[in-house]
């Protein structure tokens, strides 16, 4: 039997990596799991119980209690959340909490996974890693957009800012920042519309498994 495929892509806020990784995904036949759902769910359940998400025994606490159900909440996208789960994620219990069913995700099938230390300490042996950028001017407007799209109108600028300062802290932290991995190929996706970064992901994909 062939070994399960892993494909790693991290990146920063609003990349579009979580729209090309289900795509790959569905295109390679694999499981998809988008990481950042589970900081996310984490921070909704500090919240929901009137906790500081900056407190590491009650992020912790809820890390562990983490159910499959709460990744499909409805209230996981939200500007406050967002804040939140950057919060809950720079604390090494939590991420220690989370990294288990990450890589279980993976045993059986292989996977696509999204997040931000998927490459460097989730699977650093992936077959094929991605680190998605684009710049930030343009992530600023794909999240503005989603916001509208919602029915939420917080100001572009505003937007820039709350994007600006999550990639600060999320790179800067010292529980797996946010770092592109030495054997991740880069994938600029500033100039490119969504079809265009899945092909040519998927060309850098096909050309990383064709060499073995
Ligand atoms: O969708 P967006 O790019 O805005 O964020 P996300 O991928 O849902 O991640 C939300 C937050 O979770 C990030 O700002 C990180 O702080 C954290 N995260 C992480 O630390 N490690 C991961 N593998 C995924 C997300």
């Amino acid at each position: 039997m062939t070994r399960p495929i892993v494909i790693a892509i991290d990146g920063p806020a609003a990349s579009g990596k979580g729209t090309l990784a289900r795509r790959l995904a569905a295109a390679f036949n694999l499981p998809y799991l988008d990481t950042g759902l589970l900081y996310r769910a984490v921070a909704r359940r500090v919240l929901d119980r009137g906790g500081d998400p900056a407190d590491p025994a009650a992020s912790e606490e809820q890390a562990r209690s983490l159910s499959r159900l709460d990744l499909e909440r409805g209230d996981l996208r939200t500007p406050e959340v967002d804040r939140a789960a950057s919060a809950v994620a720079s604390i090494k219990p939590v991420r220690a909490a989370l990294l288990d069913f990450q890589r279980r995700f993976a045993d059986a099938s292989g996977a696509v996974l999204d997040g931000r230390d998927i490459g460097t300490i989730v699977f650093p042996e992936a077959d094929v890693k991605l680190f998605v950028t684009a710049s930030l001017d343009v992530r600023a407007k794909r999240r503005h957009l989603e916001r509208l799209a919602h029915g939420i109108d917080p100001g572009l600028d505003s937007v820039r800012a709350e994007l600006a300062a999550r990639d600060e802290a999320d790179r800067t932290r010292a529980a797996a920042p946010l770092v592109q991995a030495k054997d991740a190929l880069l994938l600029d996706t500033s100039h490119m519309d969504a079809n265009h970064a899945f092909t040519a992901a998927a060309d850098l994909v096909n050309k990383v498994l064709a060499r073995g």
